[in-house]
């Protein structure tokens, strides 16, 4: 019998079910990098146990909720594909925590999404925002020049400030686990 729990597909049935949902190649192709940029981090991380395959797979997955929307909901979006097909709450969570710094339950509110809390808390999602916010499209960004250009397209909201912060919390958790 299958185990939710534990259904993490492997890289070609992920990019497979990426593309059965009709996501953007360009989304493919910046999930590979989130990916790949998850990995690096994680691979840097050798004193703490950290699930490789819930962090590539989840690299992969945590936009497949833009085949849908390009808003705030498509964390909420992705989350609901993965269940449908199946797959491990430990991904569809990662879908759920990816954006921005994760949002907390007011935030939620004040973006229209269901009340509850979407913050990171394991390491696996913490790794998988943080990497997501290097990636821009396909390209390297610094936080700060992520930021920025959210800042210039979106204004300085609170919102946008309090993601900001606790990206650099994570940055320095992680930071921390290093040394
Ligand atoms: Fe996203």
């Amino acid at each position: 019998m299958k185990n939710e729990q534990y259904n993490i597909p492997d890289r070609n049935s992920a990019l497979k079910l990426l593309e059965s949902v009709n996501l953007a190649p360009s989304i493919i192709q910046h999930s590979i990098q989130v990916a790949n940029k998850a990995l690096e981090i994680a691979d840097k991380l050798k004193n703490i146990r950290i699930d490789r395959k819930l962090i590539e797979i989840g690299g992969l997955l945590h936009d497949i909720g833009r085949s849908k929307s390009h808003g705030f909901d498509h964390g909420l979006i992705g989350a609901s594909i993965l269940k449908m097909e199946g797959i491990s709450p430990k991904i569809f969570r990662i879908c759920e925590t990816h954006i921005l710094g994760g949002i907390d339950k007011d935030e939620a509110k004040e973006l229209g999404l269901p009340k509850k809390n979407y913050l990171p808390y394991t390491i696996e999602e913490k790794i998988i925002c943080l990497a997501d916010k290097y990636i821009k499209g396909i390209n390297k960004v610094s936080i700060n020049e992520r930021f920025d250009h959210w800042f210039s397209k979106y204004g300085e909201s609170d919102i946008l400030n309090r993601a900001k912060k606790r990206i650099i919390e994570i940055q320095k958790e992680i930071e921390e686990i290093l040394n």
